[in-house]
């Protein structure tokens, strides 16, 4: 299991939407919901777009692109939930956010 990387503070997540960061050589989606966090593979399966960019409702995120739709609780493709891409653990520490690849992401 890798080890939790720091990707920036609390303050640099804004409510509600996400942010990519860099996480162990890739870029990563980290959503804020109130005192939940998410994080999920940035990179969208169908043809690259950022996930962090998308538009975020309940724990949806739908990518900016072509609109397909992600869970970001475990990465689940809406539409076909048996596709799914990479689910990331988040803690946050006093004020650093920190998050690693969850080891049961395959
Ligand atoms: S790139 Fe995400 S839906 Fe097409």
């Amino acid at each position: 299991m890798s080890d939790f990387e720091i990707v920036g503070k609390v303050s640099d997540f804004e409510e509600g939407q996400g942010r990519a960061v860099p996480v162990d050589g890739r870029m990563v989606a980290v959503f804020r919901l109130g005192d939940e966090w998410y994080a999920i593979d940035d990179l969208c399966p169908h043809m690259g777009a950022s996930l962090a960019e998308g538009y975020v409702e309940d724990h949806t995120v739908t990518c900016p692109w072509h609109a397909w739709r992600f869970c970001i609780k475990d990465g689940a493709w809406e539409d076909n939930p048996r596709t799914r891409v990479d689910c990331f653990e988040v803690k946050v520490d006093g004020d650093d956010v920190l998050v690693r690849e969850k080891s049961d992401s395959a």
